[in-house]
């Protein structure tokens, strides 16, 4: 599927009227760039969406799988109070390098912790409870990512999956792509598991066509 230009001017228009000028997270995405980041940030729609989940939610622990430049993280962290943690899992550490740089000049560096490695061994490592999580790193791994989520939570802990939807190809059962197969393989997990209530919600934008996984720990 094309993406339609009206998708990207419907959110110039909204955007226009509910997002301010944001200079930190323009030089986030500069800092992206210079540093050879690949630009798939979320939106800055999306962004202001985890950021009012986490605020909405009370969020004071929060989870991140796939750090990239510290974009999506720099709006979650904005949701936490002065006494709030993110731990935010890279495994590459160039873009750890470049996302604890955007984060100090986003004034976040207190409050976030950038652990570098993959994600599954950061992960078994953790302990404790997170009120959010957000999954957004290597697709092909989300099962796994998933349930570590699940042993880090408590009841009402929020978990968000990003990029579920990828063009529709999720939909595809004869692909061979390990990112749709990766999807696959979280849909039947979840199809299975009573420890949480999910729904998905697909996304047009900026960004294309797409969508995220919304589920809550019962
Ligand atoms: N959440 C970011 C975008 C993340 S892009 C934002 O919206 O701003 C996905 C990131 O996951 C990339 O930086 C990639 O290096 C990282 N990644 C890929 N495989 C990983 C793994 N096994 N463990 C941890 N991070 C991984
Ligand atoms: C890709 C990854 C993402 O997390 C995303 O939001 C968009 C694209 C990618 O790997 O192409
Ligand atoms: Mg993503």
């Amino acid at each position: 599927m094309d993406d339609d230009p009206i998708w990207t001017a419907v959110d110039d228009y909204w955007s226009g009227a509910l997002l301010r000028p944001d200079p930190v997270l323009d030089a986030t995405v500069e800092a992206n760039a210079a540093g050879g980041l690949p630009a798939i940030d979320v939106s800055p729609e999306q962004g202001k969406l985890l950021h009012l989940l986490a605020r909405s939610t009370g969020a004071r622990r929060i989870l991140e799988v796939g750090t990239l430049g510290g974009y999506s993280t720099i709006w979650l962290a904005r949701a936490l109070p002065a006494d709030g943690e993110l731990i935010t899992c890279e495994l590459r550490p160039a873009h750890a390098e470049v996302a604890r740089a955007n984060l100090a000049r986003a004034g976040l560096a207190q409050r976030v912790d950038v652990r570098v490695g993959p994600a599954a061994v950061t992960l078994a490592e953790l302990t404790g409870v997170f009120d959010l999580v957000f999954i957004d790193a290597d697709k092909a791994s989300n099962v796994t990512y998933l349930e570590h989520a699940l042993r880090l939570s408590r009841p009402g802990t929020v978990i968000i999956v990003d990029n579920v939807v990828r063009r529709g190809r999720v939909v595809d059962a004869g692909s061979n792509d390990g990112t749709v197969l990766g999807t696959r393989r979280l849909a039947a997990a979840l199809h299975t598991d009573d420890r949480l209530d999910a729904t998905v919600i697909q996304t047009v934008g900026r960004k294309g066509y797409d969508g995220f996984l919304y589920a809550v720990v019962r």
